[in-house]
């Protein structure tokens, strides 16, 4: 895969699965001209992808990183943060705690922490099975930020009730999925379902019809990848914080999970991500982007 790193690619309005350290692509993109950032670094749990180093050298890393893109988020943008807890020597470090004091360092605010709930994962023995992600979201501009809460509503539990607003609830900072991916004729069901059942019983029903897993191992949306994000998951923080035309950016791309869901969702994407064989992966995922055509020109 050709990867062109310079900056006439670096454009609001292109494509891009860029092959390439995150630090050293990220210095070529357009000052302000990231609307929407989503993104998951390593979690320094000795994954393949992950590089070898200290965790002081893993942390001067993302410092780096964070400080860039400062500059390289527009003035009503945000950022999404994905990250878990990593045990280190016999304790656990919470990374969401420790990057949200190099974000306020480096001048963003926090608006949500996100507790992404799933099932499934590693059953530790001598402490408590670790169930949740965090996902840290940070503005730009604590009072000029894009949220579009309309868009993101969950069916209420209580259809019925006149308070309840008939386009849906606020999805909450708890996050939870189903393991397979509904379609809308399925959630339609569960309403369904679930309307009948506040007749019925008029006890609470639980929102489990929004409970989506992580991908691995269960889901129909599986690659090669180890972590990678559920299209769900994305989906929503796509529709919350961005329009259409806007530009979303995943600096650690993986699989190419938030260039698909963007693309799908008629916003602009670019995907940086430092190896080959995962942008490869993202590249079948995502089909056309602008590299991709540059390519199949030149066979
Ligand atoms: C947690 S995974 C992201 C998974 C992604 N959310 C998905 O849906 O597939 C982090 C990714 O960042 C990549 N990565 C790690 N360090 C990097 C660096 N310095 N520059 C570019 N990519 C990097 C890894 O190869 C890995 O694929």
């Amino acid at each position: 895969m050709k990867t062109p790193i310079t900056k006439k690619y670096i454009d609001r309005k292109t494509n891009y699965i860029i092959n390439s350290d995150t630090n050293v692509a990220l210095t070529d993109f357009k000052d302000g001209s990231i609307d929407l950032m989503i993104t998951s670094p390593g979690y320094f749990v000795g994954k393949n992808y992950e590089k070898k180093e200290s965790f002081a050298e893993y942390l001067e890393y993302h410092t780096q990183t964070i400080n860039l893109l400062k500059n390289k988020i527009s003035p009503n943008g945000s950022i999404f943060w994905n990250v878990a807890q990593t045990p280190l020597e016999n304790e656990i470090i919470p990374l969401g705690a420790i990057y949200y004091k190099i974000f306020k360092d480096a001048g963003f605010y926090l608006k949500n922490w996100i507790i992404w709930h799933f099932e499934g994962g590693i059953n530790t023995k001598n402490r408590l099975s670790g169930r949740y992600e965090n996902i840290l979201w940070f503005v730009k501009d604590k009072d000029n930020f894009k949220f579009n809460l309309d868009d993101i509503r969950v069916p209420a539990k209580w259809q019925g009730d006149k308070r309840v607003n008939p386009k849906g609830k606020n999805p909450t900072d708890v996050w939870e999925f189903k393991s397979k991916d509904l379609k809308e004729e399925e959630l339609r069901f569960f309403i369904e379902e679930i309307k009948k059942d506040n007749e019925r019983t008029k006890s609470n029903i639980n929102d489990n019809f929004l409970y989506i897993d992580r991908v691995v191992n269960v889901s129909n949306e599986k690659t090669l990848h180890p972590c990678q994000f559920p299209e769900k998951l994305i989906e929503r923080i796509i529709k919350a914080s961005s329009n259409k035309g806007d530009l979303v950016v995943d600096i650690f791309l993986g699989s190419g999970t938030t260039a698909k869901v963007s693309k799908e969702l008629k916003r602009n994407f670019i995907g940086i991500e430092c190896r080959k064989d995962y942008c490869i992966i993202s590249q079948e995922r995502v089909g056309d982007t602008d590299n991709g055509k540059k390519e199949n020109k030149n066979k």
